[in-house]
């Protein structure tokens, strides 16, 4: 089977975890890299944590580059309270052994996509610093890029303290925006869909935790980070970025439509957010395919089975 190369630019981060958990399980996909930005935690720990997680894994061999430590143009803003102060609170990691790649994110990037044969699709799951850095560095390079499928924003429901705005988007809305107006074709996992691809709090948190050593990591991770959600009533812990790795592998489990999608740049209590455009008035093309559904149930099974395949892959440490 042929494989979809590509590239993980996460800022891990739970939800961050459990994407590249996935990513790294499938046979559907080559992971040739892993990039780190600055979002959930500061650049420092987002990168400790992404090697963590391979080492963890098992999966020394897969690059790590460490990204921009702030947004393109504003201060950078961290999210202590839902991913706590390691930015991955919780679970117990190992100390990462591979060493970090001496290159910039954006420089692997660059490295990466001009040696690939193929096209690679890009899957960005924090704030969107190194891609949109990576588009105005690289210009040349845009037609090596098969696919941006990233989770960020939202177009019904938004969430995070500005109102009308995703964490990701809000980040760096600057970056976000040269994303969104490059041109290149993107699949946007927003909260609409993320919020309700959930893993359970009880007997689906503990088929996870039963189900091997990567199992018990991801429902360490659902122990922290579903804390939150737990409280204000929310079915489960909501498992955002792992959203835009499962559209890859199995995409008959959303259900999606292509809209123009601009982000808002100046709006006081819009600013931000992801305006999509739903009836097609405003005369421009769709620029995303935009994800407003998905099968949670399916999800959830694609999620314990990748946790599974370590275990018979035996490489766990
Ligand atoms: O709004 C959810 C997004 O913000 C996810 O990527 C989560 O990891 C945080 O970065
Ligand atoms: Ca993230």
């Amino acid at each position: 089977m042929k494989k979809i190369p590509v590239i993980m630019d996460c800022d891990p981060g739970h939800d961050d975890a459990i994407a590249l958990v996935l990513a790294l399980s499938s046979e559907k996909l080559k992971v040739l890299g892993v990039t780190s930005c600055s979002g959930n935690q500061t650049i420092e720990k987002t990168t400790y944590n992404a090697r963590r997680i391979l080492e963890l894994l098992g999966k020394r061999e897969v690059p790590v580059a460490r990204g921009r430590s702030c947004p393109l143009l504003n201060d950078g803003r961290t999210a202590a309270g839902a991913h706590g102060e390691t930015g991955l609170d919780g679970p117990v990691l190992p100390e990462p052994v591979a060493p970090l790649r001496e290159e910039t994110a954006v420089e692997f990037m660059a490295k990466l996509l001009e040696e690939s044969e193929e096209k690679v699709t890009l899957v960005p799951t924090g704030p969107l610093t190194n891609i949109g850095t990576l588009i105005l560095s690289y210009p040349h390079l845009l037609p090596k890029i098969e696919r941006i499928c990233m989770m960020g924003g939202s177009v019904v429901s938004g969430c995070s303290d500005k109102g009308a705005s995703e964490f990701n988007i809000l980040v760096d809305a600057y970056a976000a925006d040269i994303v969104f107006t490059s041109g290149i074709p993107i699949t946007m996992m927003g909260l609409d869909v993320t919020n309700f691809s959930t893993i359970g709090y009880g007997e689906e948190k503990e088929a996870f935790r039963n189900s091997g050593h990567v199992g018990k990591f991801v429902a360490e991770l659902v122990d922290f980070f579903g804390r939150l959600f737990q409280m204000i009533g929310w079915p489960g812990a909501p498992i955002h970025d792992a959203c835009a790795v499962a559209w890859l592998i199995k995409p008959e489990i959303f259900e999606s439509r292509d809209l123009h999608v601009e982000i808002d740049l100046n709006g006081e209590n819009t600013y931000a957010s992801t305006v999509a455009d739903f009836h097609g008035l405003s005369g421009k093309a769709p620029n995303a395919t935009v994800c407003l559904k998905s099968d949670q149930k399916q999800f959830v099974e694609l999620l314990l089975d990748a946790c599974k395949s370590y275990e018979r892959e035996g490489a766990v440490r």
